[in-house]
């Protein structure tokens, strides 16, 4: 039985693995050979056709024809009809490795039964929702409570994107202060504040189409692990209107592709302080996947309000939350103050008995199992055997994890940066085609990815399972240009 307590077993040298990732981002593209990526597309043609159908007809009626972005939809979307602990079946009845799991939220493995008979228990005795308020609420924001070490309370909402909606009102309500400052290149969902600085840092407004100016004016970003850029930058927002916010990931933008040092979040966590700014932490991704304390227990560092999103229901939908210090969470409960004083949020569908139930449940079996331990040791386990792959033919790419998030970066698309703009405009878009094109040849051969560079391990990736995808990676990277 293991001791270790988080999913991650050592924490990575953020320094050396940005050294390995700026030297990949300095070199020309190591692509698949052409005709080992036309039998990729080989595959999709003659034993994807079902979802090519499904897919090709759902563009009439679907905006683009999909409406996830989790995986790339290169050469064209694959439609799925079966998932389970760490595998995903296509309607054309082809069986994959499941490294998306959801995009993060099945710690425990897809479609766990104990959870799905508690869901369904509760489907048939109330339906799924019926706006009142259910006991299941109670048990789940004390279960959160208990675990996570800075949340007093907690109000449940319907996603990750509101979360943050809701915990920048309350800390600008809080405060009296405008400013909310972000990490470059992170993701803290879709709202209009927070399309900004998206993906690459330094990029602003870059894909704020559709967002008025207005709507971003009071939105910062800092370059990641730039302590002293972030400094610089409270500094300034004294003078016009002060910093009612500093939003991190925790381990880095974008889940840790661009990993942190151990100490940044300690460094920022001061510098909140320094400068009376709320410390927000999205913990949309690590809330329970790092273990039941999340990135703040792992750190050890009391975030003034913590951002939950998929992970707090294990998947199921309606899935996001506020949790916090009560005196800041208190400013958005309903009935308190008279009109105009309190920061308003609202959901008829969130923290419905179903997601309630949902999320007590993927917790406390999460919480049983040691889920977030044994996902991190298999994400350890895929790293190293990636990262032996990488060593095995040569190349430029870069395997790296922290717990059941691994990286492997081949093209290093998102990390390009706005310090150099020419060459990053020049070489994003064959950067991102060749990612979309390596996730193509990962899933031809059995393996989903999120993006072609990110994978999920969950409590259901067995030491066997990890080993038939390394042996699937390996055939894959051996077939990039310039190996043998
Ligand atoms: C760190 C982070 N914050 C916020 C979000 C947005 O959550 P949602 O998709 O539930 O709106 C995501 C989604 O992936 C995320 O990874």
């Amino acid at each position: 039985m293991t001791k270790q307590k988080y999913a991650i077993s050592e924490y990575l040298d953020a320094e050396k693995v940005t050294a390995q990732l700026k030297a990949l981002t300095s070199q020309p593209l190591r692509p698949l050979r052409r005709d080992v990526m036309d039998d990729a597309l080989t595959y999709f043609e003659t034993r994807c056709a079902k979802s090519k159908t499904i897919t090709d007809e759902a563009k009439k009626y679907i905006p683009g024809g999909v409406q996830h972005n989790l995986a790339f939809n290169y050469p064209f979307p694959i439609a799925i009809e079966k998932a389970e602990g760490a595998y995903m079946w296509d309607v054309d009845g082809n069986k994959y490795i499941d490294f998306l799991q959801a995009g993060g939220p099945t710690v425990l493995g897809s479609n766990y039964a104990p959870v799905r008979e508690k869901v369904l228990e509760i489907v048939h005795s109330c339906g799924p929702v019926t706006g009142l308020f259910h006991e299941y609420e109670l048990k789940l924001a004390k279960l959160i409570t208990e675990h996570m070490p800075a949340v007093e309370m907690f109000r449940m909402l319907g996603s990750g994107t509101e979360s943050v909606m809701a915990a920048i009102r309350a800390a600008r309500t809080f405060t009296g202060k405008k400013k909310i400052i972000k990490v470059g290149g992170g993701y803290h969902g879709w709202s209009d504040q927070m399309v900004y600085g998206l993906h690459i840092p330094g990029t602003g407004r870059m894909e704020a189409t559709g967002i008025p100016r207005s709507a971003t004016r009071h939105t910062q970003e800092f370059f990641p692990n730039n302590i002293a850029a972030l400094r610089r930058k409270l500094i300034a927002n004294r003078l016009r209107g002060g910093t009612a916010a500093v939003i991190v990931e925790p381990v880095g933008p974008e889940s840790g592709t661009r990993p942190v040092p151990f100490e940044f979040n300690k460094q920022v966590r001061e510098l909140c302080y320094e400068f009376g700014a709320l410390l927000i932490f999205d913990e949309v991704v690590t809330g329970f996947r790092l273990g039941m304390g999340g990135a703040q227990g792992y750190f050890d560092i009391k975030p003034d309000l913590t951002i939950f999103g998929k992970c707090v229901t294990g998947g199921y939908p309606m899935a996001g939350g506020v949790g916090g210090r009560r005196d800041v969470i208190t400013t958005f409960a309903p009935g308190i103050g008279g009109t105009g004083e309190r920061a308003y949020i609202g959901g008829t569908l969130s923290a419905n008995p179903m997601s309630c139930v949902a999320g007590y449940h993927a917790i406390k079996e999460m919480e049983r199992t040691n889920a977030a331990v044994i996902a991190g040791q298999a994400g350890d386990r895929l790293r190293a055997g990636l990262q032996a792959i990488i060593s095995k033919y040569d190349l430029p790419f870069v395997a790296y994890s922290t717990g059941s998030i691994v990286h492997l970066e081949t093209s290093g698309v998102m990390l390009l940066d706005l310090k150099n703009p020419l060459k990053t405009l020049k070489e994003i878009k064959s950067r991102k085609h060749m990612i979309e094109e390596m996730g193509a040849a990962y899933m031809s051969q059995g393996v989903i990815t999120l993006a072609g560079s990110r994978l999920y391990t969950s409590m259901a990736t067995t030491d066997a399972i990890i080993d038939e995808a390394l042996e699937k990676f390996d055939y894959v990277l051996s077939k990039v240009e310039g190996v043998g």
